[in-house]
């Protein structure tokens, strides 16, 4: 079990108020609130050790070095990754799948071949490949999904079987309807194809247990700062072979060997992949928020979120004209007989649109009464666009939302979408 209570108090910004109102954040698929774990660990990082990285020999600069260092190690231990070094630090998840993209993408892939992607894709893991149909005159090919978000794998077995696939780059977690594709079964089939493997882990990380290889996926990214940790910080998992095979993705200090006038050579990973300064403060608050995620048990964490987002579901699909997207659809549209309860694979969010509202005129009256939900596209259009809507509204959870707070909001979108219903 978890103690709600006691995890809430170790998070300054719940004693905040909005509008004179406690405040209900119920955007934790967008950016977690973070813990005063983290907060200390970066103060005291700032005040007591702050130096550039393995650059220096003073005890400042062995210090900060240790950090950052022992924040790989964190991450290394955190994914399960076979080596230290598989482990890339960049700015976000985007940069991550970036640097594939313009790494390994420019070095591997021809004119002709293809990256599958999914229908429940964020822009990060889409605009990166559509980037690189431009440039190189990569496929990019889509696995739908059907009204539960649900992906059609036949597409995908049809799309290896043509032979020209070298990458197939899905979601373990869509940020808009929760699902969580098989990945097992993609990165499985993916490899009997010869294909490569990314997943982007953006919104599974700090919900369910991250084993690279279990997985046996090529690549994974995610970011700190959904993960109870900072902003800034993000991390490229690549296997070694992989990592050693790409060219630099940036140029500068940090990442080179030797610079002659007219050349240079790389270092070795993970350094060839971290040009310039790194986020050396933010990487000692990650390793502090994966300490703090872990003394908490997954199960605890999976069975607690779990009845967050069941409760959620039982009171927004009680409001008149509203319709959760996806796998908890009661709309007839939507469900298409298949299933009229939430699916065991939803996890962190759940999607609604309500008739005649707009998303933005209803989380804009929440958010005077210190609801904080999400209204848009949520970097998801094609998605959006799969399933008949331009925007919706989005509650997310983390480990430090209660049923109470589920049951205000949903009380309060009850009243704001009566409100503005014509
Ligand atoms: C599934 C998914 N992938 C990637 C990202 C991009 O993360 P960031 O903006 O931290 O790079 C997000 C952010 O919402 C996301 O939800």
């Amino acid at each position: 079990m978890l103690d709600t209570a006691s995890i809430r108090r170790q998070f300054p910004i719940f004693s905040r108020k909005i509008g004179g109102r406690p405040l209900i954040y119920l955007d934790s698929a967008a950016t977690s609130q973070k813990p005063l774990a983290v907060l200390d660990r970066m103060r005291k990082f700032y005040e007591e050790d702050n130096a550039n990285v393995h650059r220096g020999m003073h005890e400042l600069a062995e210090r900060s070095t240790a950090a950052y260092e022992g924040a790989r190690t964190a991450v290394h231990e955190f994914l399960n990754t076979r080596y230290p070094e598989e482990i890339i630090f960049t700015g976000n998840c985007t940069e991550a799948v970036n640097l594939v993209a313009r790494s390994w993408g420019r070095a591997h892939l021809r004119e002709g071949d293809a990256v599958v992607l999914s229908a429940l894709e964020h822009h990060s893991n889409v605009v990166p490949w559509l980037q690189l149909k431009e440039e190189l005159g990569v496929e990019v090919k889509w696995i739908d999904c059907d009204d539960h978000g649900r992906l059609r794998i036949d597409m995908l077995d049809a799309f290896l079987r043509e032979g020209n696939v070298k990458l197939v780059s899905v979601t373990a977690q869509s940020n808009v309807l929760g699902v969580r594709p098989p990945l097992g079964d993609i990165i499985a089939t993916a490899h009997a194809h010869r294909a490569l493997a990314l997943v982007d882990a953006a919104q599974s990380v700090s919900h369910h247990p991250t084993d690279v290889q279990a997985l046996d996926c090529d690549f994974l990214a995610f970011s700190g700062h959904k993960l109870y940790g900072p902003s800034g910080i993000g991390v490229l998992y690549g296997k070694r072979e992989h990592l050693e095979s790409m060219p630099p993705f940036l140029g500068g200090g940090m990442m080179i060997r030797e610079v002659y006038r007219d050349r240079f050579t790389p270092a070795d990973i993970p350094q060839k992949f971290e040009a310039g300064t790194p986020p050396i403060a933010e990487a000692a608050g990650l390793a502090a928020a994966i300490r703090w995620l872990g003394q908490f048990s997954w199960e605890n964490v999976e069975n607690y979120e779990r009845a967050l987002l069941r409760s959620a579901w039982e009171a927004l699909s009680s409001v008149n004209g509203l319709t959760v997207l996806g796998p908890g659809s009661s709309s007839p549209r939507l469900c298409s007989g298949l299933s009229d309860g939430m699916d065991s694979d939803v996890s962190g969010c759940l999607s609604f649109v309500v008739t005649g509202v707009h998303p933005h005129d209803l989380t804009e009256i929440l958010g005077c009464r210190g609801i904080c939900l999400r209204a848009g596209h949520h970097c998801a259009q094609p998605l959006h666009r799969q399933l008949g809507v331009t925007a919706s509204t989005r509650l997310s959870v983390g480990i430090y939302n209660t049923v109470e707070e589920i049951k205000l909001a949903g009380q309060a979108i009850a009243d704001a979408a009566g409100a503005l219903r014509p």
